[in-house]
């Protein structure tokens, strides 16, 4: 996997920008994509389950931006569907946001069901096949998720989509993804703000002259994760990719990789193998 600050390759050759923009629960998601786009963003992450996908479709019909600059992710929950239902599911998600083809799709969390499992990839495929995405991924897959997909043969997800924090830093699957070449996606990247009154977030923030925000941004990017902030606010959207003027030292990086909670009390989402009894 080869990755430059701002891009990284995903498996098929699809560059992906490293830094996106995540549109859960954002307050109007036509008018925050909008102000994302217009702040030079061209990622945006959304899902069907966000409930916003028309809003971000008309937010990139009305940036008059070409399509080839647009990086456009989102994700079909798999939870109750099987093939023809993750088909149906994706080309809705198409429909709505008014475009022929994502970037990339992801399943957006993992099934324990075997069966299930194989027929959502397999629409997956499906789709990847018939150009209606450029790559396809997961979300929220643990490291029992993804053997499970190898041992059934098929192409593995370019990418996972997992929460990633400095309280939650995800080391052991880090290392899995760095085994079968998957792309590490990070997010809640900024802990949902939970993470940004760490004193020592602030200590390396004034040394740098930035903000708590824009150190952990600048980790993740150092880290090689793709992260999705979210934000409502047009001076912290702007903020959020104001990345470039500064460069975190081995000691910043030590002090960061510091806060991870190995007891895994610093998640803050579901439980990925919980997900199917906290949705039904
Ligand atoms: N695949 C999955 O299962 C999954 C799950 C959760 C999220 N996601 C994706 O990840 C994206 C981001 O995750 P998230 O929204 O949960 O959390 P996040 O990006 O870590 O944090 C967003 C929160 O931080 C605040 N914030 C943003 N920038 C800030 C700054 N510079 N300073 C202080 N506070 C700031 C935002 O408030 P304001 O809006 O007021 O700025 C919001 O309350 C989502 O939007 C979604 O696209 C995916």
């Amino acid at each position: 996997m080869t990755h430059t600050d701002d891009t990284v390759l995903l498996d098929g050759g699809v560059a992906m920008p490293r830094l996106g923009f995540g549109v859960s629960e954002s307050r109007d998601a036509h008018a925050a994509v909008a102000e994302a786009l217009a702040q030079g963003y061209r990622s945006i992450d959304t899902a069907a389950v966000y409930e916003n996908e028309t809003g971000v479709g008309a937010a990139l019909a009305g940036s008059g931006l070409p399509r080839s600059e647009l990086f456009v992710t989102t994700k079909v929950w798999n939870v109750d569907g099987d093939r023809p239902d993750a088909l149906g599911a994706a080309r809705r998600s198409l429909d709505r946001l008014g475009l022929d083809h994502v970037d990339l799709l992801l399943v957006h969390w993992p099934n324990d069901d075997l069966g299930h499992c194989l027929s959502t990839w397999e629409a997956m495929e499906q789709l990847l096949a018939e150009g209606r995405t450029r790559a396809v991924g997961v979300s929220n897959f643990r490291p029992s998720h993804l053997r499970r997909l190898r041992s059934l043969g098929g192409r593995l997800p370019a990418l996972n989509q997992v929460e990633l924090h400095p309280h939650h830093q995800q080391p052991e699957l880090r290392a899995v993804h760095a085994a079968l070449g998957i792309v590490t996606g990070a997010w809640s990247p900024l802990g949902r703000g939970a993470v940004l009154g760490e004193p020592v977030l602030a200590r390396i923030a004034d040394r740098h002259g930035v903000t708590p925000a824009q150190v952990v941004l600048r980790w993740h990017l150092q880290q090689g994760t793709v992260a999705v902030p979210k934000s409502d606010d047009a001076g912290r959207i702007a903020a959020n990719r104001d990345l470039a003027g500064f460069t975190l030292d081995g000691a910043d990086l030590d002090a960061v990789a510091a806060l991870h909670r190995t007891d895994g009390r610093g998640r803050i989402g579901p439980v990925p193998d919980r997900v199917d009894r906290i949705a039904s």
